[in-house]
């Protein structure tokens, strides 16, 4: 069974592009994901197709109104169960590679994306099972908080890349960043490629790409060997 994400946004334009190209267009075409986009602007409840409002209380930036949002997610839940109802935002739990481990063993799950002043603290309160920030900075809005959670997710989903164990030596699968890579010509201006990496020698190149693994990893982030 494919992997379901259902993303909620008030700028679907700006959730086209990333599923068009690469992996992720691969992945599509494979079966292997689906990715819905639902508009928000279409499950407005006013006659003024409002989904944001003055917050309570005053203060600048509007708030994204609960109604719309509960409307779009009951109607999906109503279809089908969901596994996790993600919330995008800076205030939320720092995206890492366990995190999109996890969630690429999931079936469906729906991706809420904010904008002005955020949502109506009830969305969250009621509905949403996961708060992620894709980093310590504020972008104009969750979409590509959003399109950057899915890229690190699908990618992971069994079948999605070719060779199996690409994903597995990626930088943080194994808590370490990736050693250097080099590929033709062994020689260019007189900048040479690593002897060992040419000399065919399976147990030297693996322990020489450990070895690397570690020494740019307690070099760029010691961090990440606590
Ligand atoms: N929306 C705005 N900034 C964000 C961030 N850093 N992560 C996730 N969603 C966001």
């Amino acid at each position: 069974m494919a992997m379901r994400i259902d993303i909620i946004t008030v700028l679907p334009e700006l959730l086209k592009s990333p599923f068009q190209a690469s992996i992720l267009k691969r992945a599509i075409e494979k079966g292997l994901v689906e990715i819905h986009l639902h508009n928000l602007r279409d499950y407005a409840t006013n006659s003024y197709n409002q989904i944001d409002d003055y917050q309570f209380g005053g203060g600048a930036g509007m708030v994204m109104m609960i109604e719309p949002i509960d409307k779009c997610i009951s109607g999906l839940k109503a279809e089908r169960d969901y596994d996790e109802v993600i919330y995008m935002t800076p205030e939320g739990q720092t995206l890492d590679q366990s995190i999109s481990n996890q969630l690429s063993l999931k079936g469906n799950i729906i991706i809420l994306c904010g904008h002005y002043k955020g949502v109506d603290q009830r969305v969250r309160d009621q509905f949403i099972t996961k708060e992620i920030s894709v980093g310590d900075y504020v972008l104009s809005g969750g979409e590509l908080a959003a399109a950057i959670l899915c890229d690190s997710v699908i990618r992971l989903i069994p079948g999605v890349l070719g060779n199996e164990t690409s994903a597995l030596t990626d930088s943080f699968q194994d808590g370490l960043l990736a050693p250097p890579t080099y590929t033709r010509p062994a020689e260019y201006k007189g900048w040479e490629v690593p002897e060992v990496l040419l000399s065919g020698h399976k147990a030297n190149i693996e322990k020489w790409r450990e070895e690397q693994a570690y020494k740019n990893t307690k070099k760029r982030r010691p961090d990440l060997l606590q």
